[in-house]
């Protein structure tokens, strides 16, 4: 039955061998400064359906293509040490898709983490989708419960799969649970304060984001994280997702490295 509903969104993801975990001494990380690295890095993966397009291929193709490609970006996350990478895989804006682009991703991801599942437990990441996940369909929801058991003890990178993610949605929600607590009587109004809010959001757990990618060009935010970026760097990357590649990574990290971040305030060297 669930092979059927995943119609045309079998995807094959390349084996372990094809690109493996970077190492520390790695080519691919020459010039890296491993001091000043950000803890967490989220990712707009916009662009598979212009890629898609450009090449007179259906959207639905881009998107496959950028499945492979966030596999290859999350083992490099494992290799770079990352604490949390979090992923924008579907908006709650995104419903608003034809039906077959919609149904295609949602079988694109339940696909992933069938097929990544174990692989991705080797590699100790824990998994943990963020979003409503409520209104997803119940077979993805079942394998998300499935994959998020299996990893929750494990201690590498925290792998946090937006999936029918608001940055106002998560607000509401978080606001809802915290209002409940308050009419109980659990806590007052001047409980309510930055690190409850925090810990009432999809990504407790997670330290604010550092750095923020979008690719396909576009400059947006397009309600992801609202919360969490407040102080984090953006970096555009023109190419499109499914081009983007480790390398293309990792040139952000080290334009990461390079930023003077200040967080409102000033440096030492102009007080
Ligand atoms: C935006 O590009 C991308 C999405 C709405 C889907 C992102 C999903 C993936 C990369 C698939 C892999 C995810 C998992 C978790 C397996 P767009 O197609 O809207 O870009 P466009 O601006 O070119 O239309």
């Amino acid at each position: 039955m669930i092979n059927k509903l995943l119609g045309k969104a079998v995807m094959t993801l390349a084996g372990r061998d094809d690109f493996a975990i970077p190492k520390h001494d790695s080519p691919l990380f020459e010039g890296v400064d491993w001091d000043n690295l950000p803890r967490h890095v989220a990712v707009i993966m916009d662009g598979n359906g212009r890629w898609a397009n450009a090449q007179g291929q259906v959207r639905t193709v881009g998107h496959s293509a950028g499945a492979k490609v966030l596999k290859n970006i999350l083992k490099t996350a494992i290799g770079l040490n990352l604490e949390s990478l979090t992923v924008y895989a579907f908006s709650t804006e995104n419903w608003t898709r034809p039906a077959t682009e919609v149904k295609f991703l949602m079988n694109l991801i339940y696909g992933y983490l069938k097929q990544e599942l174990q692989e991705m437990h080797e590699d100790n990441v824990r998994i943990h989708f963020i979003g409503d996940i409520a209104g997803l369909p119940d077979y993805l929801q079942e394998e998300i419960r499935k994959a998020e058991e299996l990893m929750k003890n494990n201690t590498g990178v925290k792998f946090n799969v937006a999936t029918n993610y608001g940055g106002q949605d998560e607000m509401i929600r978080a606001i809802q649970k915290i209002a409940v607590s308050v009419q109980n009587g659990e806590i007052t109004p001047a409980d309510i304060q930055k690190e409850l809010i925090e810990d009432s959001l999809d990504t407790c757990g997670n330290p604010p984001v550092d750095l923020l990618i979008r690719t396909g060009g576009d400059h947006r935010l397009s309600n992801f994280l609202l919360w969490q970026v407040a102080y984090a760097e953006f970096y555009s990357a023109e190419v499109p997702w499914p081009e983007f590649s480790p390398k293309c990574f990792v040139k952000a990290i080290k334009e990461f490295n390079n930023r003077d971040r200040r967080f409102g305030g000033l440096n030492d060297d102009k007080k």
